[in-house]
């Protein structure tokens, strides 16, 4: 017995000597000392030795048994350490490699552009407050002096729902709200930004489309006064287009406002020598402004004895155009990524 235990540990040893790897080893391990293995089929056979032999083989075994267990023991940290080893060999990582680009979204560009626009008023006091896109005809036309079969309505093709709804034409609308739900009558210096919707059907207009309008009253001692309109509306110009542009006023009609302007601005690609942008002009229209009309103030519950001020009015999707650049509004809509990823980490 005594033989037959020392030749299997010299055996297991031999056995363990060439093992490469630990799924032959613990197949071993089984082999020797699980369950079924020969070891513990020796230790089964010890009911058929004499009660003499019995404690002397047994601690012969038990003995044996803790040896292999060691020596199982020690080769597989010996096994795990060379695989270790083989790992951190063959999967080095040089951390000098650039690493790969994370994919992410981007901020839009008209996003991008009513952002830079909120912030810059709300650097200067004014709120920015919000409209409903399904609007009233009340409100998008007749508080803004523009009743029913008044001709400048035909400026604005519109989308209506009912004879009494339809979808915003102008975010002009808001200002009618903004006067209308300040029940104190207090000053309003305001800005909305939003969507608006026109009949539009060639190919350099979207049926929808974004604007932002601009509002400031207060009481007529503190003289709100088209230099302020104007000194208002060539920061935004320079803010969002550069320092070195001109602005001109030329004397237009909006129902809403008394004087009524537009506004243009030098042109940026050629700087006002004349090119195809600017029609060989030298300019481009850029804002519909002016001082608020008597009859809106009446209208939505202001005295225009008592106050007076001035608003304006952009298109949100021709400044973003400008700029960054974009040739072409449908790039603004189609969401091709190609053009979307230019904006990627933009600032
Ligand atoms: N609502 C006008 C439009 O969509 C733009 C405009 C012009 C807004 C003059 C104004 C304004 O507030 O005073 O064409």
């Amino acid at each position: 017995m005594k033989e037959k235990l020392e030749k299997m540990k010299e055996q297991v040893k031999q056995k363990v000597e060439e093992i490469k790897d630990l799924q032959a080893l613990n197949d071993l391990r089984v082999k020797i000392l699980g369950k079924k293995g020969e070891l513990t089929e020796i230790l089964r056979g010890m009911k058929d030795l004499s009660p003499e032999e019995r404690p002397v083989v047994g601690n012969l075994v038990n003995r044996v048994r803790d040896e292999l267990e060691v020596l199982l023991e020690q080769a597989e940290k010996e096994l795990q350490q060379k695989e270790l080893e083989r790992k951190l060999n063959e999967e080095k990582i040089d951390i000098t490699l650039p690493s790969s680009k994370i994919i992410r979204g981007s901020k839009h560009p008209i996003n991008r552009t009513i952002e830079q626009i909120q912030d810059l008023f709300v650097s200067m006091g004014y709120d920015v407050v919000d409209g409903p896109e399904l609007e009233t005809d009340e409100f998008c036309f007749e508080r803004l002096n523009l009743p029913k079969g008044h001709p400048a309505r035909d400026m604005q093709d519109s989308f209506y729902i009912t004879p009494e709804y339809l979808l915003r034409t102008q975010t002009s609308s808001v200002q009618a709200r903004t006067m209308l739900a300040n029940t104190e009558k207090t000053p309003i210096r305001m800005i909305c930004t939003g969507k608006t919707y026109r009949r539009e059907d060639d190919a350099t207009h979207s049926h929808q489309f974004n604007q932002v309008e601009g509002l400031v009253i207060d009481k007529k001692e503190r003289n709100v006064s088209l230099a302020d309109l104007k000194g208002t509306l060539e920061v935004f110009v320079k803010e969002m287009l550069g320092d070195n542009l001109s602005l001109r006023f030329r004397p237009s009609y909006f129902p809403f406002t008394e004087p009524s302007y537009e506004v243009d601005v030098t042109c940026f690609k050629c700087g006002g020598k004349g090119c195809s942008l600017c029609k060989q002009t030298g300019w481009i229209e850029i804002l519909g402004a002016g001082m608020v009309h008597p009859n809106v103030l009446e209208m939505n519950g202001y005295d225009p004895k008592q106050y007076g001020g001035f608003a304006f009015g952009t298109g949100i999707d021709r400044l973003a155009m400008f700029k960054y650049g974009i040739t072409d509004m449908r790039y603004l809509y189609t969401n091709d990524v190609r053009f979307l990823k230019q904006f990627d980490r933009m600032d």
